[in-house]
C-alpha cells in the first residue's frame, strides 16, 4: 500500500537540506519496498511569494490528506516586516499544526559520541546524554485569545497575549511524556512558571493528577528558568521533560547546543493517532542560506523519525540512524560540528555520504 508524504521545503537553508532528506528517503523506500510517494508543495515564504499567503489552501489540503509531513524551515528578513502580521511565513507553519492539531512535539537531545567534542560544553557534561523534550505545540501563549497590536489613546502602542492552557490540553500533552518517559527511564520532569502564573498552577495540579495513573514513573517539577540553568550545568540528569509552547521552544534550542549543534536536533510534531509532520528544530538559518554548508543531519534524523512514528518503519529508521553515526565514524563535518583534524563536507556531500552509508 503506497504512502503520501508530503514534502514542504521552505524557505532559506529549508529547501537544501530537505533535498539532502529527500534523497535518504528516496534510498530506504526502495531498500525497504516502503512505498512511499513523495510530493512537494509551497509554506512560508516561499508560498507568500507565489500565492500571497503563507499557507496556501491546496498545501492544507495536501497536508490533512498525507500519511506523514516532511518540513524544512520557514522564515526570512525579507519578510519579517510585513505589516501584516497574517502574511508572515511563521503563521504558515503555525497553521498546519493547529489545523492538523499536532499538540505532541517530542524533541530528542541525543548526543553522538563521535560530537562530544563539537559541543561548547565539558564532554564529561554531555557525554552519554540521551533526553527527550515533549513540548505543547498548539496550544499555550502561541495562540491563546485575546492577542493583539495596537494603539491606545494618547498614542501609546501596546502588545498582548495570552497565556491559557485548559485541563484537557494539559492531560494530553501529560499523557504523552508519561508514556515516553515509561517506555524509557522512568523518570518526567515538568517544567513550569507555578510561582508565578496560574496557568502553570494548573499545569502542575494536573501532571501531579495523572502521575496517580503512571506509579511506575518518578514526576518532578522544576521553574523554566532553573532548568533552564540545569540544562547547561548538568544535563544528565533528564530523562524527558515536558512543557508548555513557548517554555518547550526556548529549552529545546538550548538542549540543541548539548548535541554539538542545533543542526543536530529533530522533532516530530504528532496529533493523537501519531500522524505528524516531522521537521529540525532549527530554522530557516538566513545567515548561511544559498551557501551550501548548512547541516541536512537533523532533517535526516527527522526523516527517520517519520518512518519510526507514523509510518511503522522502525527497521529503516534505525538504519537511517546507523548511517549518520557511520558518516561520523568517518569523521565527515558540516561546518557547525566541525572541530580539529575532521573533514570539512558541504551540505550535499553529507547527504551523499549518508545515502552512501545506507548503501554499503
Ligand atoms: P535559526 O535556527 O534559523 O538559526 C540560528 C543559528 O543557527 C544561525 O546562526 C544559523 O546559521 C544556525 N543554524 C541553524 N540551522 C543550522 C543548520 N542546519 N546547520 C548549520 N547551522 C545552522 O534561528 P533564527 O536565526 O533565530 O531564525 C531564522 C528564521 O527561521 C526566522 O525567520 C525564524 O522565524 C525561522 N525559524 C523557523 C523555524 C521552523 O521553520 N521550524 C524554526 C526556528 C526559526
Ligand atoms: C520552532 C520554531 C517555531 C516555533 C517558529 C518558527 C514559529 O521556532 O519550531 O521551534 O516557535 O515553534
Ligand atoms: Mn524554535
Amino acid at each position: 500500500m503506497s504512502k503520501q508524504i508530503l514534502i514542504l521545503p521552505g524557505d532559506g537553508i529549508g529547501p537544501e537540506i530537505v533535498a539532502e532528506a529527500r534523497k535518504v528517503l528516496e534510498t530506504v523506500n526502495e531498500q525497504f519496498s516502503l512505498g512511499l510517494v513523495l510530493s512537494e508543495a509551497l509554506v512560508g515564504g516561499a508560498a507568500i511569494d507565489a500565492t500571497g499567503v503563507p499557507l496556501p489552501a491546496e498545501t492544507l489540503d495536501a497536508a490533512q490528506k498525507a500519511d506523514a509531513i516532511l518540513l524544512g524551515a520557514v522564515g526570512g528578513p525579507k519578510w519579517d516586516t510585513n505589516p501584516d502580521f497574517q502574511i508572515r511565513p511563521e503563521k504558515g507553519l503555525l497553521g498546519i499544526r493547529s489545523n492538523l492539531q499536532l499538540f505532541g512535539n517530542l524533541r530528542p537531545a541525543i548526543l553522538y559520541p563521535q560530537l562530544a567534542h563539537a559541543s561548547t560544553l565539558k564532554p564529561e557534561v554531555v557525554s552519554g546524554l540521551d533526553i527527550l523534550i515533549v513540548r505543547e505545540l498548539t496550544g499555550g501563549i502561541y495562540f491563546g485569545q485575546p492577542r493583539g497590536y495596537r494603539t491606545k489613546e494618547g498614542g501609546v502602542r501596546e502588545g498582548f497575549n495570552t497565556y491559557v492552557y485548559d485541563e484537557n490540553e494539559i492531560r494530553r500533552i501529560g499523557r504523552v511524556a508519561f508514556e515516553a518517559a515509561r517506555a524509557r527511564n522512568k523518570k518526567l520532569c515538568s517544567v513550569d512558571k507555578a510561582n508565578v502564573l496560574e496557568v502553570t498552577v494548573l499545569w502542575r495540579e494536573v501532571m501531579n493528577e495523572l502521575s496517580a495513573e503512571y506509579p511506575d514513573v518518578e514526576l518532578s517539577h522544576m521553574y523554566v528558568d532553573n532548568a533552564a540553568m540545569q540544562l547547561v550545568r548538568a544535563p544528565k540528569q533528564f530523562d524527558v521533560m515536558v512543557t508548555g509552547n513557548m517554555f518547550g521552544d526556548i529549552l529545546s534550542d538550548a538542549a540543541a547546543m548539548l548535541t554539538g549543534s542545533i543542526g543536530m536536533l529533530p522533532s516530530a510534531s504528532l496529533d493523537a493517532n501519531n500522524k505528524g509532520m516531522y521537521e529540525p528544530c532549527h530554522g530557516s538559518a538566513p545567515d548561511i542560506a544559498g551557501q551550501g554548508i548548512a547541516n541536512p543531519l537533523a532533517t535526516i534524523l527527522s526523516a527517520a523519525m517519520m518512518l519510526r512514528y507514523s509510518l511503522g518503519e522502525g527497521a529503516a529508521a534505525d538504519k537511517i540512524e546507523a548511517a549518520v553515526s557511520q558518516v561520523l565514524d568517518q569523521n565527515l563535518r558540516t561546518a557547525d560540528i566541525m572541530s580539529e583534524g575532521m573533514v570539512r563536507v558541504s551540505t550535499s556531500e553529507m547527504g551523499a555520504a549518508v545515502v552512501k552509508a545506507l548503501q554499503a
